[in-house]
């Protein structure tokens, strides 16, 4: 391999490090971040025109993305820089080159720790980009054709081996990968692109996310919650956050923390739970705020999250979102600014109005014997979004995550477990004889052997334990097993299995999880 692999870096890095060491600060007040480049980052990279500096100004990416970036700079460049610098610098890069939301559509789930998301790529990507880490990690980053080429020969030569691994020894992977990738990357993701432009110019300021939040949530194994946060400003760019909701069988859902806003939209807060710390990774924008809050221990520990602000009008969602034609049953409807007559649509009437505020309407709903099953757009005035399911009879149940992955943990290590937990979605069958999702039922649970081998092995018996009622499987302990053949670990192949009861009958759906080692290297993009 002849090629230059730190093209566009400064040969001069002694040189520059000793004027540093002269022009250092007098004091270790906080540093502004043009200062910290200049000074910190400026002696391997050089200045190019327009106050640029190589590599660092031709690249933009997500805050994660820029911690990751500078972290490496760390731990493989011997980068000295303290962790308040760092975090001026990764909020500097993240406002000044990140991604517009427009870019980030569809890749979210990265940042968010969906650790369980089945990618959608094309197989070239996948197989070329995709396999030691997430595609996201590449949809999260804009380039042009030069960086993405850099990158390619940066992966080579600090990890030649990559190319005596699977999915490389079969081709010439970076044959392929300067012809084939760096073309198509700086295509799909280009640096210049008038979205980001157009975001830099019309991004709102971020005071207009003070005030209180109405939200929705769902937590896989617990259910769905409601409430409301208060944003309060806490300097530029920085709030306070106060959590009061409640989930909907009672359990209190209340919390107070900080949260910082990067690139005028990506919202990252730490709110502290009941003695729980959260972290809430969101697209904020204007009126709506949207994401994952999670565990910061476990982040398989999450919910999804949709929040409005009040003195806006939104409906945000039904909960819970289905009923069954002949019977009655209360539903409330979380949103903002909720005025005027809330309607189900056709064969649903509302029987009584039970409590009406702006942020909820809590009604008493019955469903016609002869209603037919399918979707009902539920509005209140002139506001709409979500959908209430009518259903006669379950037609099928589906395990959600249909694939994941837990992880064995603890047993003397410091690694956590990393739970399964999953949610059973029950599908009805419209009038058309299309399937529609009615939603998530409580059902009862347990795990199988996925194949004979599982069987063999008894995966069942030591791979962890499955609540029954709850769908949360708990791994078991890391380290050699001498219970199991040849003292192997726990780890295991299941199938997971739901049973939902439909008036007597019961329905069952089936995932696959593969229960495996701790992930050693759990960086904030995976
Ligand atoms: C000791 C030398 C050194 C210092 C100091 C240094 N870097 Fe780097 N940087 C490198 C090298 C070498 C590369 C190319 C290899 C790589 O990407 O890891 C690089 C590449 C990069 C890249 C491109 C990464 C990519 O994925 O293409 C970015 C961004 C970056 N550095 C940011 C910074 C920032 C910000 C600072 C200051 C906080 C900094 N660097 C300080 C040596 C350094
Ligand atoms: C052999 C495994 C492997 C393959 C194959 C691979 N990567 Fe990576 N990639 C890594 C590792 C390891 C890192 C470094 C993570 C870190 O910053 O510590 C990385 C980092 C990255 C980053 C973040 C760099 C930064 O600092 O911003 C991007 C973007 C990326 N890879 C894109 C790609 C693309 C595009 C391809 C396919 C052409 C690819 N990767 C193929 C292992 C791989």
């Amino acid at each position: 391999m002849k090629r230059k692999l730190r093209s566009g870096m400064s040969a001069s890095l002694l040189a520059v490090a000793a004027c540093v060491a002269l022009h250092s600060p007098p004091s270790l007040a906080a540093r502004d971040a043009q200062t910290i480049l200049q000074q910190t980052c400026q002696g391997c990279h050089t200045p190019k025109a327009d106050n640029a500096l190589s590599r660092i100004s031709h690249q933009r990416k997500t805050p994660e993305g820029w911690l990751m970036s500078i972290a490496r700079m760390q731990t493989m460049h011997g980068l000295q820089i303290s962790d308040e610098d760092r975090r001026t610098l990764v909020k500097y890069l993240a406002d000044t080159q990140g991604l517009a939301p427009s870019e980030t559509d569809g890749v979210r789930y990265a940042m968010e720790r969906r650790l369980n998301t089945v990618e959608q790529f094309d197989d070239q990507t996948s197989q070329m980009c995709g396999r030691c880490h997430s595609g996201a990690r590449v949809a999260l980053q804009r380039r042009p054709a030069q960086e993405w080429e850099r990158l390619v020969n940066f992966h080579l030569g600090q990890w030649p081996s990559l190319e005596y691994q699977a999915l490389s020894r079969d081709r010439d992977w970076f044959d392929l990968a300067r012809k084939e990738m760096v073309p198509l990357l700086a295509k799909r993701y280009p640096l210049d692109n008038p979205a980001w432009k157009k975001w830099l110019s019309t991004a709102p300021k971020s005071e207009a996310l003070v005030g209180d939040w109405s939200f929705s949530g769902h937590l896989p194994g617990k259910g769905e919650l409601a409430g409301v946060m208060s944003v309060s400003a806490d300097g530029s760019d920085t709030f306070k956050v106060s959590v009061k909701g409640q989930y909907a069988d009672g359990t209190p859902f209340n919390g107070d923390g900080s949260a910082i806003l990067y690139t005028g939209y990506e919202w990252r807060g730490n709110v502290s739970i009941d003695g729980v710390t959260m972290r809430q990774v969101f697209a904020a924008q204007g009126n709506a705020m949207q994401g994952r809050m999670f565990e910061a221990e476990h982040d398989e520990r999450g919910l999804d999250f949709v929040a409005a602000k009040q003195g806006s009008s939104r409906l945000l969602a039904v909960q819970p979102g289905y009923l069954k034609a002949g019977s009655e049953t209360e539903v409330t409807l979380i949103g903002s600014g909720l005025t005027g007559k809330p309607n189900f649509g056709k064969g649903v009437e509302v029987v009584e109005i039970v409590e009406q505020s702006p942020a909820r309407i809590k009604v008493k709903l019955k469903a016609a014997a002869n209603a037919q099953p399918g979707l009902r757009a539920v509005t209140v005035g002139t506001l709409k979004g979500p959908s209430l399911s009518i259903y006669n009879k379950i037609a099928s149940v589906k395990v959600v995550p249909e694939f994941s992955v837990a992880r064995i943990g603890e047993g003397g290590g410091s690694t956590p477990k990393v739970q399964g937990r999953f949610d059973a979605e029950a599908w009805g069958k419209g009038a058309d004889g299309k399937p529609y999702r009615i939603g998530v039922f409580p059902a009862q649970w347990k795990v199988e052997a996925f194949d004979d081998r599982a069987r063999e092995d008894e995966d069942v018996k030591f791979a962890g334990t499955m609540q029954a009622d709850t769908g949360v499987f708990t791994p078991g302990d890391a380290g050699p097993n001498p219970a199991r053949k040849m003292s192997t670990n726990n780890a295991g192949n299941l199938k997971v299995i739901a049973a939902v009861d439909d008036a007597g009958k019961s329905l069952t759906g089936e995932g696959h999880m593969i229960v495996t080692v701790q992930r050693w290297n759990n960086p904030p993009i995976p």
